[in-house]
């Protein structure tokens, strides 16, 4: 009897200590880990197109998508088409602002905007002239102007919607706004008025 309680107390001892093990677990049922839902870019063998991806229904939108008016107009946007910035001057609104110009924007802008970024320059660096967005031009540009350019993207440059939200394009350009404000006040100091 003794020998049987302490060859269970034993096997307890093994088996609970296996828990502290470092070891990848035996896996016991292993779909109990793994699921077998369909993960995305995997084949599905049921589907007749053998696409892990499904195709959405036509007419439906993504959640939180809403169409852009003016897509498909690669060039200027009139000034008065009347696009208007939905950002609060908020703080935090500035900080979003300025971290999606710093990520997007400034290797090709530059930090401040002026069009010197650190990946241009030239090849093999990205050799193109990459205008200052501090400039007359873009200051005398609405705030729907800036939006298209990122939105539709403007020549050579490509688009950004993939990358930037709407709501935080126009917290982007609120920012913009407050480079260019830094470059004319710099510029009026210098010329010492
Ligand atoms: C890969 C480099 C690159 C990046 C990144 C980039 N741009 Fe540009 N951008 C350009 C180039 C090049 C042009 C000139 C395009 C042309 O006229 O062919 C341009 C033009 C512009 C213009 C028009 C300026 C003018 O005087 O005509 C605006 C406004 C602008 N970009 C805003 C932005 C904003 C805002 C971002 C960030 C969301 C951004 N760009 C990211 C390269 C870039």
């Amino acid at each position: 009897m003794y020998f049987f309680r302490i060859t269970i107390a034993l096997l307890a001892v093994l088996f609970l200590g296996n828990c502290e093990s470092k070891q990848p677990p035996i896996e016991y049922m292993p779909d109990m880990y793994d699921s077998p839902a369909i993960e995305a870019q995997e084949m599905d063998y049921f589907a007749s197109n053998r696409s892990g991806n499904r195709i959405p229904p036509e007419g439906t939108v993504p959640v939180g998508y809403y169409p852009y008016e003016f897509f498909g107009n690669k060039g200027n946007l009139a000034p008065e088409r009347g696009l208007d910035n939905t950002a609060k001057k908020t703080l935090q609104n500035y900080k979003t602002g300025e971290q999606k110009f710093q990520t997007y924007c400034s290797p090709c802008h530059g930090a401040r905007g002026a069009g010197n970024g650190n990946v241009v320059g030239p090849a093999p660096r990205f050799n193109f002239n990459v205008p200052s967005l501090v400039s007359d031009n873009v200051k005398s540009w609405t705030d729907g102007q800036i939006y298209h350019t990122i939105t539709m993207g403007r020549g050579i440059m490509g688009s950004y919607a993939a990358q930037i939200e709407p709501d935080d394009r126009w917290k982007l350009i609120l920012y913009l706004r407050k480079l260019q404000e830094y470059d004319s006040n710099s510029k009026k100091a210098l010329a010492g008025k």
